[in-house]
């Protein structure tokens, strides 16, 4: 296993206030707790950003303590990343366009689980680079979140396993996952505004070059080029041959060894890079309620 975190600093100099971060990675191969930090603060200190892309790159899941900021400081933040996204199904705040609220409290309109393994949105053409989480009320036990690296996933995968699925393309569908539960009329109409995307089964990262497994078990549907003759002999290979492989790569995200867990508060904050993670809400609490708002930042066509 790669453990490059094992040689990082665990303080890093914001040279332009003289303002140190620390750094506290919490697994081996995934996620960081940054403490020294404000967000609100952040977002006017180009110097600090660009610590906290780093940092990202690096670790792909970043958590913040403490953060009392307003909603705009939560919007001015992100947006530093990239331009905010609505979500189809979620609601976004009235006064904060690309701030999806993430309620689930009993007269929440949204019948949505996030306790599934999933990138955000792979079912857009170009999925978001990242999303900023912040937790604005929270059950006093339970409704973690997970995340896991889809880059080590992929390292680790075997050798003749990478080979068979280096030219694979996969099928990525809202109509699959959100629009499960709608009426025939409202779910055909959601697939029309947003058809099914199509994305390399391997993807390679647009600033570090790393190459990532980038199926998830929430939105990818099959494999788009899989029935060719060197992987199918006879019909009865194509739909099992197919989906048994779909199924074996989704389930690499299950493997504890590539992921991190996080425990909330109010006011905690997660950044996670969206293009090599994916990550599942633990959906443990009720009654109790959990209310989170989530700024998605727009992506690249991933390649
Ligand atoms: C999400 O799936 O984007 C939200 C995760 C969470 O609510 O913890």
């Amino acid at each position: 296993m790669t453990q490059d975190i094992h040689n990082a600093p665990t303080v890093v100099r914001a040279t332009s206030l003289g303002r140190s971060i620390q750094v506290e990675p919490l697994t081996c191969t995934i996620g960081a707790e940054l403490g020294n930090v404000n967000l609100g603060v952040a977002a006017q200190d180009d110097s600090l950003l660009a610590e906290i892309r780093a940092l990202l790159l690096k670790h792909r899941v970043l958590f913040f303590r403490e953060q009392d900021i307003t909603r705009a400081q939560h919007v001015a933040f992100a947006r530093h990343f990239g331009n905010l996204e609505d979500h189809p199904v979620a609601g976004s705040h009235p006064d904060h366009p690309g701030l999806v609220q993430i309620y689930k409290t009993p007269d929440s309109p949204l019948e949505r689980n996030e306790n599934s393994w999933h990138t955000d949105a792979t079912w857009r053409e170009k999925p978001p680079m990242g999303c900023v989480l912040r937790c604005v009320e929270c059950p006093p036990v339970g409704g973690d979140t997970m995340w896991v690296n889809m880059v080590e996933a992929y390292k680790q995968l075997p050798e003749d396993i990478k080979t068979k699925i280096a030219p694979l393309r996969a099928r990525h569908s809202i109509e699959w996952s959100f629009g499960a539960p709608m009426p025939i009329e409202k779910r055909h109409a959601l697939k029309a505004e947003y058809p099914d995307a199509e994305h390399p089964v391997v993807r390679t990262h647009p600033e570090t070059g790393e190459k990532i497994l980038f199926v998830n078990s929430s939105f990818s549907t099959h494999f788009t080029n899989f029935n060719v003759p060197s992987n199918v002999r006879f019909g009865q290979d194509k739909s099992p041959a197919s989906s048994q492989l779909l199924n074996y790569l989704t389930s690499q995200a299950n493997i504890p060894e590539f992921q991190v867990r996080f425990r909330w508060k109010k006011n905690s904050v997660a950044f996670w890079d969206n293009r090599s993670t994916q990550h599942y809400a633990v959906m443990d609490y009720p009654p109790s309620h959990r209310k989170m708002e989530r700024a998605g930042i727009m992506g690249d066509l991933p390649y």
